[in-house]
């Protein structure tokens, strides 16, 4: 038997802009979840159900992905909430390839799990870029952009895109998200900011200037400069609502939030879904974000990206 288990994340900067090969910050969360495998019987089962493609589509790409045949029987752990803006897909999706090669004795590089993982996030939604799944593998804080610089962890093309992912050391802050409750598929809402980039060079300045805050994020985070990098959150925020991924209860938790922070946006998708909120009072933020309807979730960044775990 084997297990491997793997972080979920939120995006602090560039989400939807990643997508088109612009620069994007992202950072894991201290929950995780696991997937214990072991050689099954006569059909794969997952939680002791038989598998079904509609159902699962992550585990049905990750086994062809590792070009297994035999039956499997996989359960899965979580103590990261699904649908909540935490990268609940993605980590299940490392999980599962960590344990597959594990199964297969392979000894594989956290940089062939990422780009697997980005083919699977792909396959199944349609178009991604590789932050959720890069920073699920890596842990802590990941710096994406098109150009290679200090600490380069690994590179992920597609197309004509190419993704450099870095590590990225964050001072310390806190942070808390904020779900709306209502759940939004991501591949949907990627694929209306597509339309809408195809359509018009308006999209496509939005998209640019989101670039430009996220590299200025860096810096902010780099000099540990709180105040600036909650006044770019409060700009991502505004560019991503002019590319109509935000909705009114997102709105709602955002602006509440704003008193109590150095800034808040969305974060992911969008479309409902959750927001992040930087401040010195997780406690108040999460009261108001409550109070608001939404659901609270404080949390760290986790030190430790998808690793094999001891288990029975
Ligand atoms: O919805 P989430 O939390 O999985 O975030 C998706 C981030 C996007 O930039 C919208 C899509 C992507 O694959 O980069």
């Amino acid at each position: 038997m084997v297990c491997c288990s793997a972080p979920g994340k939120v995006i602090l900067f560039g989400e939807h802009a990643v997508v088109y090969g612009k620069p994007a910050i992202a950072l894991s969360v201290n929950k995780r979840i696991s997937s214990i495998m072991s050689w099954g019987d006569k059909k794969t089962t997952i939680n002791h159900m038989e598998l079904d493609e509609e159902k699962q589509p992550f585990l049905v790409r990750a086994i062809e992905k590792t070009n297994i045949k035999k039956p499997l029987s996989v359960t899965t752990e979580s103590d990261l909430p699904s649908g909540a803006g935490m990268g609940s897909s993605a980590a299940l999706t490392v999980s599962l390839l960590g344990s597959l090669h594990a199964l297969k004795e392979e000894d594989t590089e956290n940089e062939t799990i990422a780009e697997e993982a980005f083919d699977v996030e792909y396959d199944v939604q349609g178009s991604a870029s590789p932050i959720d799944t890069s920073t699920s593998v890596h842990g802590r804080a990941i710096f994406i952009s098109d150009r290679e610089e200090k600490n380069l962890l690994w590179s992920i093309s597609k197309g004509d895109k190419l993704w450099n992912i870095h590590h990225m050391d964050l001072p310390d802050m806190k942070l808390v998200i904020g779900h709306t409750g209502i759940h939004a598929p991501t591949g949907p809402l990627v694929k209306m900011v597509g339309e809408f980039y195809n359509a018009n060079n308006f999209a496509k300045e939005v998209i640019d200037e989101i670039g430009m805050v996220v590299l200025k994020g860096k810096k902010a985070l780099n000099n540990g400069d709180l105040e600036e990098v909650g006044r770019l959150m409060n700009k991502n925020h505004k560019l991503l609502r002019i590319l109509g991924v935000s909705h009114p209860r997102l709105e709602s938790l955002v602006r509440a939030t704003r008193k109590h922070s150095y800034g808040s946006k969305l974060t992911g998708a969008g479309g409902g879904g959750a927001m992040i909120s930087l401040t010195d009072k997780p406690e108040k933020v999460a009261d108001i974000i409550e109070k608001r309807g939404g659901e609270p979730y404080t949390f760290k960044p986790s030190k430790h990206g998808m690793r094999l775990e001891e288990k029975g």
